[in-house]
């Protein structure tokens, strides 16, 4: 391919994964990343130099910055948000604005723009909320339970409402949790994984039942590419791995995995409104030939490996302020 796509939150974790992989396939890509204190520019390094990619500090939220950009693009892969469930529960207003009307901008400028050939809106297996047994399809109704969550509903619906109403190429993608390397230390795994490294307590809220479907970065940005080469104008698909772990279990395989006790275990106070269990079927992205090439051991083993060589990046983000104030406002300590 060598069409420019303008890829949001290209700086974050799962965006930085995909603009690697655009530029080896040989598209353009403009990045556009307003840089909060989920990124820094230390994420795509390697890339800086590189030609073809072009990075843009700016907010999905600047019309001024976002139209013209929006006029280069022959795709869009939107993946900026504000993304930590915990942090939209102590605060949700920067989750509105960013994930929901962030997302309005955009649409509204390729709507304006009139040339884009796909706009792909990357949503999460959360807008499905929690399922007792069996697994989400595409179909099935939106149950949103944290900020977070509802704010990307929204705007997976939002998205959806420009190809009804207006024809727009609109696809949308909703992945499961992701893990790999360049997570920012906050998140579940990469917490667990640095506080070991640093001789820290894992903090595991309530009582380690919670369930989530894992899947390996690098699937997960084959999964976007194979939406973006085939996905059907108006679809939505799944993007998941299948292999589903409780908290206490990938918890307990970890402390295994880096030879370390299970009194590193700390429970604490449970999460709000957490969601016991997500599972979603994916068999409709599967049908376009893609599956995960990932086994969940040996990329846990492979993402360990990179947190172990790369300390000074998690530890600049743990030593940050904005890391201090929500680890302490977060998780309150209360043993069980
Ligand atoms: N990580 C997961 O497990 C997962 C699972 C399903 C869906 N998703 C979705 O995938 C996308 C990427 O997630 P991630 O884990 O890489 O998140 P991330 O927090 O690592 O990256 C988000 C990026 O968006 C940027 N950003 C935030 N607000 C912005 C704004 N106003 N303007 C421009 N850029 C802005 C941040 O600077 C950051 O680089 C999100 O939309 C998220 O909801 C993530």
């Amino acid at each position: 391919m060598n069409d420019v796509i303008l890829v949001t939150g290209g700086a974050g974790f799962i965006g930085s994964h995909f603009t690697r992989t655009a530029l080896k396939r040989g598209a353009k890509v403009i990045n556009l990343d307003l840089l909060t204190y989920a990124s820094d520019v230390d994420t795509i390094q390697d890339i800086l130099n590189n030609p073809e990619h072009s990075f843009v500090k700016g907010d999905i939220k600047d019309w001024k910055i976002v139209e013209p950009l929006v006029r280069r693009a022959d795709y869009i892969v939107h993946f900026a948000a504000e993304t930590h469930v915990d942090r939209s529960i102590i605060e949700g207003g920067d989750f509105a604005l960013t994930n929901f009307y962030g997302t309005y901008v955009l649409l509204e400028a390729v709507r304006k723009a009139g040339n884009l050939k796909k706009f792909i809106y990357i949503s999460t297996d959360e807008v499905y909320g929690p399922i007792k047994e069996g697994s989400f399809r595409e179909d099935d109704p939106m149950n949103p339970s944290s900020p977070y969550s509802a704010s990307k509903a929204g705007a997976d619906r939002l998205s959806f409402s420009f190809y009804k109403t207006y024809s727009m190429p609109v696809v949308i993608v909703r992945p499961s949790n992701n893990f790999g390397p360049y997570q920012h230390p906050e998140k579940a795994l990469p917490l667990f994984i640095t506080n070991l490294f640093e001789g820290e307590k894992i903090p595991l809220y309530g009582n380690g039942e919670n369930m989530r479907e894992w899947l390996f970065v690098e699937d997960c940005v084959e999964g976007i590419w194979k939406v973006l080469e085939e996905g059907k104008e108006g679809e939505a698909y799944n993007l998941s791995s299948g292999f589903g772990l409780k908290n206490i279990d990938l918890i307990k395989l970890l402390l295994s995995k880096m030879g370390k006790p299970f009194s590193m275990v700390e429970f604490v106070q449970d999460r709000p409104g957490h969601d016991l269990r997500y599972s979603i079927n994916s068999e409709k992205l599967r049908s376009l030939g893609w599956a995960p090439q990932h086994t969940f051991e040996g990329a846990l083993e492979l993402t360990i490996d990179w947190y172990r060589n790369h300390q000074n990046w998690w530890k600049k983000r743990k030593e940050a302020k904005e890391f201090k104030e929500y680890y302490s406002k977060n998780y309150k300590r209360r043993k069980k």
